[in-house]
């Protein structure tokens, strides 16, 4: 089965939550708790990953991609304005931007597979605006060096953790530490609700920024007077009390998720050590969610070797999460066509991050606890392998790698 961890624990607690909602009948997030039925599920779910997370506010959103347009839109990120995102990752992170006719300009990774911080300065101009770190393959970006260059420029930061949902920097979970922080409840991350999302944020006013993006303008759960009473225009990207009741459940078991994933990702990475010709990506903090293990190999000829034996593909050749493989954006003549870049003399390229584009020739996605061809990770382990087919899965890869 294809997906996240969320999905491969889904079960009784999830089911109970969420008949309480189908027996009460109330499904909209908004209501007063006991009365019709009303359970509150949205605003429980917010309120304990807040508090889990380390977020003083949080938003339950649609999507991820809601939620990083949330974050956009909250700062104020608009016509023209640049935002530095790297190449390696969702189309959302670069798309979003977009979409507030903002004007993604990519940047290099580097071997930990996130946005290489010593190529970031370059790409500052007098528009930039923002930087937005992807926490990528829950791996923390280097944080450190990135608050610091948006300190020194005063750019803000927007972490997008979709793919990182209670990973850790440092001690500090991923999006607590820049100004937002986006994150994602689809199928294949690291706690599910089908599709969903949330943002969070230490901001009362970005987070009311946010929340009125994501409702119509309405202030934080409707309080108040209304009408007059609005700072911005919003659409709808609401999460309902069904997600609410999944999400709830989700939350609660993050810890353990994150325990086992360690626990497992530990015991094939041990067996996979000192093989000639291959390493790991460097990992920037332990607190990564180890949903998945990447192999970096010595040569893009190796790596690919290794792909035609094991019946995979470089991530390079993975699919969506590669610039080079995003038709939307690459070889336009100009964004005046290309609504909504207009504003923007940028163009796209494939190839135009040499340095991204040989790490990933050269890297090879296992799943550990997201199982996503899409991500190069088709092939590997789920949250529930036993220890005897981890040994597999590490004996299978040893043969092929010494195979070579
Ligand atoms: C890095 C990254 N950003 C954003 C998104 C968008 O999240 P969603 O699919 O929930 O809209 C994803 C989802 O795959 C992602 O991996």
């Amino acid at each position: 089965m294809a997906g996240g961890p969320g999905s491969y624990v889904f079960g009784a607690e999830e089911k109970k939550e969420l008949m309480d909602v189908i027996e009460a009948g109330a499904l909209f997030r908004y209501g007063t708790p006991g009365v019709d039925g009303f359970q509150g599920k949205v605003a429980t779910f917010e309120k304990e990953i807040a508090a889990r997370l380390g977020h003083a506010h949080v938003v339950a959103t649609s999507s991820g991609t809601g939620s990083l347009m949330c974050c956009l839109a909250a700062l104020g990120i608009g016509m023209g304005d640049e935002v530095i995102v790297p190449g390696y990752t969702f189309i959302a992170s670069i798309s979003t931007i977009a979409m507030m006719n903002a004007v993604p300009v990519l940047a290099e990774i580097d071997d930990s597979l996130t946005i290489d911080p010593t190529k970031i300065e370059a790409l500052i101009t007098p528009r930039t605006k923002a930087i937005m770190p992807v926490h990528m393959l829950g791996n923390p970006c280097k944080m450190d060096q990135i608050m610091e260059i948006a300190k020194k420029h005063n750019l803000y930061v927007i972490e997008d953790c979709c793919q990182a949902v209670g990973a850790s920097y440092k001690g500090k979970c991923c999006g607590t530490i820049g100004d937002m922080g986006a994150y994602s409840l689809n199928v294949f991350k690291t706690i599910t609700t089908g599709d969903g999302g949330f943002v969070g944020t230490s901001d009362p006013d970005l987070y009311e920024r946010a929340f009125g993006y994501h409702d119509q303008g309405h202030k934080p759960s409707r309080t108040g007077v209304e009408v007059g009473n609005r700072s911005i225009v919003g659409v709808n990207m609401r999460m309902n009390e069904l997600s609410g009741a999944v999400a709830v459940v989700q939350g609660r078991k993050l810890p353990n998720i994150l325990k086992t994933l360690r626990e497992k990702k530990a015991l094939l990475k041990a067996q996979l050590q000192d093989l000639p010709g291959v390493g790991f990506r460097t990992i920037n903090d332990e607190g990564e969610c180890a949903t998945l293990l990447t192999l970096l190999f010595d040569t893009k000829e190796k790596a690919a070797a290794f792909c035609a034996k094991a019946g995979t593909s470089v991530i390079a050749r993975s699919g969506w999460h590669v610039y080079n493989n995003m038709e939307q954006i690459l070889d336009k003549k100009t964004w005046t066509d290309a609504h909504p870049f207009r504003q923007s003399e940028r163009t796209y390229q494939k190839h135009m991050l040499p340095a991204t584009d040989d790490i990933l020739e050269r890297a090879v996605n296992i799943s550990i606890g997201v199982v996503d061809k899409g991500l190069g990770a088709g092939t590997g382990i789920n949250i529930n392998s036993t220890v005897d087919e981890i040994n597999q899965v590490a004996k299978n890869i040893r043969e092929i790698v010494l195979s070579l």
